[in-house]
């Protein structure tokens, strides 16, 4: 069988990728990178589109992402510059005046995600002093990726997460007490989520993309070897073991080569969808229209009382009704397979004796829905889909915002030379990552 490892992205080796990025730092800037920080990209088993519903969403940490090193300027100023070809337009200065909500351009630049996170770092400071910027604090930057950009597998966030851990260490009272790699352990539980909380203000705020929180938890909080069960109500986390359904079996994530971040308007229409749908049925947040554990029974329950408000209406809200009823019940039963996962990885379905084939229906019941009820799919995704399905896959889905992006496969590894044959026949721009759960955000 013909398999090539082209098709293979690498994650490469930390420390190469670091010392590679430290002499490239030093020829552009002429001077030392004070160290080097990172964060993940990630894949979610399920739970998209429903984190800002409040609903369960169920990532881990890829151990491909974004190394950004950097060194400390006290002008204010950031210089930033991309080593990614399909990005890098030479070093970026973003002057003080031009960081913050108002100031920033409207132009999109992906230097408005670094921006953005200082930013939104001198807020979170006002309020908890360790975390204050030092005055005058600027930073020149160098970034590389391992993650496919656009591919749905949270690039902006790994660059948003990594950029912050930079600024932390280099421009405020915690970096100055925890130097370098010592960071690692002084962060607490509580500072991650409050940096990752940082991250989505900047995304939203600055960038004006409309993250619900998903991908800054899972760079800032994952843990190797787990899934996070993370409930969006309140944004805890349970780490659960995935290593049940891996027995035999590989995550692999399947990055179409078309890349997402074009679709923004779409991403933010879908959501404004469901929550016309919330708001008719009188939610501020759609997880609580379903009980704590809530059955297909539920989502049925759910849609009548939809059908029974709507029944007068031509419109919701100027938004198509039956458009507005797909989001919801998209929303509904991805909260179902949500919260069936959790229950299942918590060790409570004991006695599910085929895991894998059960948490694969899962799977492919979630492509079906991001297809048909939130339409967010497209064609290289549904073939996909269907390849690995007919090459004996126990589940594959569309995973992240969706209109480009990535496919998560479940399959066991004798499987994978056919299915990457069959994958490559489909488009030359298809990549294959491994998706092994692995660490949070961290200082090199
Ligand atoms: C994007 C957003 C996330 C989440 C996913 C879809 O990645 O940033 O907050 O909504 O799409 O699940």
């Amino acid at each position: 069988m013909r398999t090539t490892d082209a098709v293979w992205i690498a994650p490469g080796e930390p420390q190469e990728i670091q010392s590679d990025l430290v002499s490239r730092f030093q020829q552009e800037y002429g001077r030392a990178a004070s160290g080097t920080w990172f964060a993940p990209g990630r894949a979610n088993l399920n739970g998209e589109h429903i984190d800002f519903h409040a609903g369960r969403c169920l990532p881990m940490a890829l151990s491909h992402g974004t190394y950004v090193a950097a060194a400390p300027r006290t002008d204010g100023r950031l210089r930033l510059r991309t080593l990614d070809a399909s990005l890098d337009d030479g070093v970026t200065t973003v002057n003080p005046d031009q960081i913050g909500p108002e100031a920033t351009p409207e132009e999109a630049h992906w230097s408005h995600y670094v921006s953005g996170v200082l930013w939104a770092l001198r807020e979170l400071g006002r309020s908890q002093p360790t975390f204050a910027v030092d005055e005058g604090f600027g930073a020149d930057l160098l970034v590389v990726s391992t993650l496919p950009i656009g591919g749905g597998l949270s690039s902006s966030a790994a660059l948003e997460c990594a950029s912050i851990l930079a600024f932390l260490a280099l421009g405020t009272p915690f970096g100055q007490d925890n130097p370098l790699q010592d960071l690692n352990a002084a962060l607490t539980r509580e500072n991650r989520r409050d940096l990752a909380a940082a991250c989505v203000r900047a995304e939203v705020e600055v960038v004006g993309a409309g993250t619900g929180g998903l991908d800054q938890t899972a760079a800032m909080r994952a843990r190797p070897g787990k899934v996070l069960s993370l409930d969006c109500r309140d944004f805890s986390v349970t780490p659960l073991d995935i290593g049940c359904i891996l027995r035999g079996y590989r995550l692999i994530a399947v990055d179409t080569g078309e890349a997402h971040r074009l679709a923004d308007g779409q991403f933010g229409d879908r959501r404004a969808d469901a929550e016309a749908a919330a708001r008719l049925l009188g939610f501020d947040r759609l997880r609580d229209a379903l009980p704590e554990r809530p059955r297909k029974a539920d989502v049925s329950h759910v849609l009548e009382e939809f059908d029974r408000l709507a029944e007068q209406l031509e419109t919701l809200q100027g938004r198509s009704i039956d458009a507005c009823r797909r989001r919801l019940r998209h929303a509904l039963t991805e909260m179902v397979r949500s919260e069936k996962l959790h229950h299942l990885l918590s060790g409570e379905a004991y006695g599910v004796r085929h895991i894998a084939s059960t948490v694969g229906g899962i799977l492919t019941a979630g492509h079906m829905s991001m297809r048909d009820d939130a339409e967010v799919s497209f064609d290289v995704a549904d073939l996909v889909v269907e390849t690995a399905l007919a090459q004996g896959a126990e589940g594959a889905r569309l995973i992240g915002g969706g209109f480009g992006g990535s496919v998560l496969v479940l399959i066991t590894p004798a499987a994978i030379p056919k299915l990457t044959v069959a994958l490559e026949r489909i488009s030359r721009g298809i990549r294959l990552l491994d998706v092994a759960p692995s660490s949070a955000a961290q200082a090199l």
